[in-house]
């Protein structure tokens, strides 16, 4: 099976220019002008289009027993709509709570994707306890193809770990090459001004910034890179939404701590205010952290152009609003974290960063491709269009404008933040080794062709 796509303009992190890519089976094989498709080859015209890398989702949540409740797409519809908003690979948590075994934990994910991804997946290996056992599991865990850990320093009982078994993850991600993701926040200062919040009488949707403001992600933040910092383990902070928080890493990263920084087109296009809407309408943008001060963005935004943030991922966690986000009607604690945002981060952060001169194009593709497959050993098999690797491409048309809607949305949640929200651009042609997957806002990949991408850790 071969692929042509002729006369785009390939951009990648570093480079930009017009040529043919030739795909055979799974790969790319040539680049150059004025190639002729082979007899049987599928053709595809590029012209006056963008060719760039499939770009890599790092931090998603699927399959998710959290809050007591379930986070609602599967594979099947969430690689459906990562590969019509131009997402090839995806990085999910595995998640196991505490209760659970890792490895049992890491069969059961891998179980929920294989057979019915249609784009490439691998897995951050959740360590919600550590103990010699999880210690020999995690062992067995990288030797199967996994190598990046999460850590969660907030929700305790549930996936948190305390700070012996934060100092021993960091320690054997150090000796097994291991790069350590981690959600940064205080939980103990959550609970507590949670408690007194809601003792208080303040229990609407918009507290949930009240009871963790910024000082308390630049606390979690401070904490990961002291032990970072005495471990030499390589670290990588999910979902930063700060400047407190953004300070705190930038001076760690002065001082010799290993540490990249990935933010969510959450933080880049919303901010606290939406949470704070009335009548429950402020849960749908209940997420941890929380929105922030609209300041925040520009920071945000500043820290990828200068490469002091590294990736925008989007934490895609979806929960309906009718039956799961008012479960916090008269409780904000109650509210299931999450926004879902996993088949518009591409079409946002091309309007909003490219289109608006916040972020040039070598940034955009970097930041949401070349720089989460170079963190988490997928390049040059991923991240970037060169022969002999992936055959994952996105044909982008800048001319397509459109709007978001839950109405037409593929993800499976019965709303969107970004209703309504105008797209300049969109993704017209994807594929996944070479195959293609999604053309012009409509699927048309086949489930059970997403692969288990293995991986061997480079963070000694
Ligand atoms: O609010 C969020 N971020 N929900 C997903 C779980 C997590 O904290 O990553
Ligand atoms: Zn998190």
């Amino acid at each position: 099976m071969s692929l042509l796509i002729k006369n785009g303009e390939i951009v990648t992190a570093s480079e930009r220019y017009i040529a043919d890519i030739f795909c055979e089976n799974e790969t790319i094989t040539r680049i150059d002008r004025n190639l002729t498709p082979p007899k049987g080859a599928e053709v595809i015209d590029a012209t006056g289009k963008f060719v760039f890398p499939g770009f890599i989702d790092p931090h998603v949540h699927i399959y998710l027993p959290f809050m007591g409740t379930f986070a609602k797409d599967t594979y099947v519809t969430a690689s459906r709509a990562a590969l019509v908003g131009g997402t090839t690979t995806l990085i999910e948590m595995c998640a196991p709570s505490r209760a659970d075994d890792a490895l049992a934990g890491f069969e059961l994910w891998l179980s929920q994707a294989e057979g019915k991804s249609a784009c490439d997946f691998t897995f951050h290996m959740s360590v919600t306890k550590f103990n010699d056992q999880t210690e020999a599991q995690l062992r067995e865990i990288v030797k199967r193809g996994i190598s990046s850990f999460k850590v969660y320093l907030a929700y305790k009982g549930a996936f948190g770990v305390d700070d012996t078994e934060l100092y021993r993850t960091l320690k054997l991600a150090k000796e097994l090459g291991v790069i350590v993701t981690a959600h940064c926040e205080n939980e103990t200062l959550i609970a507590e001004r949670a408690r007194e919040l809601l003792a208080a009488g303040l229990t609407d949707s918009g507290q949930h910034h009240a009871s963790r403001p910024p000082a308390v992600e630049a606390e979690g933040v401070h904490h990961l890179m002291t032990f970072a910092e005495l471990t030499g383990a390589a670290t990588y902070i999910v979902h930063l939404s700060c400047q407190e928080a953004l300070a705190q890493a930038i001076a760690a990263r002065q001082r010799g701590v290993r540490v990249t920084v990935e933010t969510l087109i959450q933080y880049l296009t919303l901010d606290k205010t939406h949470a704070e809407k009335p009548n429950l309408e402020g849960a749908k943008y209940v997420m941890s952290p929380p929105l922030r001060d609209k300041r925040n963005q520009e920071i945000l935004w500043n820290g990828l152009r200068d490469g002091l943030v590294q990736t925008v991922a989007t934490d895609h966690c979806p929960f309906d609003f009718k039956t799961k986000k008012k479960m916090g009607k008269n409780d904000f604690t109650k509210i299931p974290n999450g926004i879902p945002s996993l088949e518009d981060r591409i079409n946002l952060l091309y309007t909003y960063g490219v289109k608006t001169g916040k972020i040039d194009l070598h940034t955009f593709v970097n930041i949401a491709s070349t720089q989460a497959a170079r963190t988490f050993d997928l390049f040059p098999r991923k991240g970037t269009i060169q022969p002999g690797a992936d055959a994952d491409l996105v044909v982008f048309d800048p001319n397509y404008r459109g709007k978001i809607s839950a109405k037409t949305h593929q993800i499976n949640v019965d709303y969107s933040v970004f209703e309504g929200w105008k797209i300049e651009g969109r993704p017209s042609v994807v594929t996944v080794r070479g195959q293609v997957a999604a053309r012009d806002g409509k699927f048309t990949g086949r489930h059970g062709h997403g692969k288990f991408l293995q991986r061997k850790p480079s963070h000694f």
